[in-house]
């Protein structure tokens, strides 16, 4: 009678010691999944620098900067998605360009043309910028971002890239 309890007692006590485990590995595996998820997504999250198209070369008068658009892949992990970029596009030639990055490298904010100064300008701390893309006055720490480009059956193509923002050289972002 005294063993049958004790093997009572010894069960019971065994079965709080897989319970004891069994929370253990949950939390374990609730805390472990963010901290693993937060070391290996970032390596997967990649932006694709792929060549998009930018329309017809014809579609960019000479000498005339314009602004454009182009779209380019995201992946995040398993999730892919597509973002519209803007650029601007300097004609210089029957087929030569400037394909510039329509991000300001100070902080971002996208820059227009003012045809009155011919120059671009950022609104947002006022960085002045040549035809070319270099810095004539204000904050930015480097000239605005070239991009490479190719023309391909009448058409322009851009392979569009972000670089990081607010550093003298130019690093893909
Ligand atoms: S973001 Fe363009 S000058 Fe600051």
């Amino acid at each position: 009678m005294q063993n049958e309890n004790s093997e009572k007692r010894v069960d019971r006590r065994t079965f709080l010691t897989y319970l004891n485990f069994a929370l253990g590995g949950f939390i374990s595996v609730a805390l472990g999944i963010p901290l693993v998820g937060s070391l290996v997504l970032p390596t997967l999250k990649q932006r694709e620098a792929i060549w998009s198209p930018a329309g017809p070369i014809g579609d960019y008068p000479l000498g005339q900067p314009k602004a454009a658009t182009v779209t380019v892949t995201i992946r995040d992990g398993w999730i892919e998605r597509q973002e519209a970029k803007g650029i601007w596009v300097v004609r210089n030639s029957q087929e030569g360009f400037t394909v510039l990055n329509g991000r300001c490298v100070h902080l971002g904010c996208a820059y227009s043309w003012v045809e009155s100064q011919k120059e671009f300008l950022c609104p947002c701390h006022a960085g002045r910028y040549s035809l070319d893309g270099k810095v004539l006055s204000g904050p930015p720490p480097r000239p605005l971002d070239n991009l490479e480009w190719r023309v391909e059956g009448g058409n322009l193509m851009v392979r569009y890239q972000d670089f990081r923002l607010g550093i003298p050289q130019k690093e893909v972002a």
